[in-house]
């Protein structure tokens, strides 16, 4: 069977979840999207690698974006953390790197301040966005970027 490869690629301080203010970002870490995914997609969920990464760095996200072309990955599910809100280069490479990307955010970045969340770089290349339901919309995610490319 062959699988569907889905970057999850995290920015800063996404790589501390779990002890990251768990009031606001839950207690959710990383390493447990794979239980979740599994149980929102079922036998489905089967198909799919998950690959994780995260890194604290702008240029970071970038080039594990350009590594995941090379390595054929087939969608991302993207949480850049505040690089969603300030970095231009993080959305050219979006722009022209033609992954298939869902944008994904623990908070519900519209009901917290405006001058500095309400505003994404990214979402304009991006398929979607999903924010506001912890670590489960990382799995509501990989099950969007799935169907995606089930279904252009
Ligand atoms: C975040 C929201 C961003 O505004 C913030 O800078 C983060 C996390 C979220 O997942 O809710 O680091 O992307």
């Amino acid at each position: 069977m062959e699988q569907t490869q889905i970057l999850v690629l995290n920015g800063p301080n996404l790589g501390v979840l779990g002890r990251r203010q768990p009031e606001i970002y839950g207690r959710h870490t990383l390493q447990d999207l794979p239980d979740l995914v599994r149980e929102v997609m079922g036998e489905a969920a089967e198909r799919i690698r998950l690959v994780i990464y995260q890194t604290n760095s702008e240029g970071g996200l970038i080039d594990r974006l350009e590594r995941a072309l090379e390595e054929g990955i087939h969608g991302v599910v993207l949480n850049a953390g505040a690089y969603t809100h300030t970095s231009l280069a993080l959305a050219d490479c979006l722009a022209w790197i033609g992954i298939p990307c869902v944008e994904v955010h623990l908070t519900n970045v519209w009901a917290r301040e405006e001058t500095l969340r309400h505003k994404s770089m990214i979402a304009p290349q991006c398929a979607g966005v999903i924010s506001g339901f912890g670590l489960w919309g990382y799995a509501y995610a990989v099950q969007a970027v799935d169907r995606l490319l089930l279904w252009p």
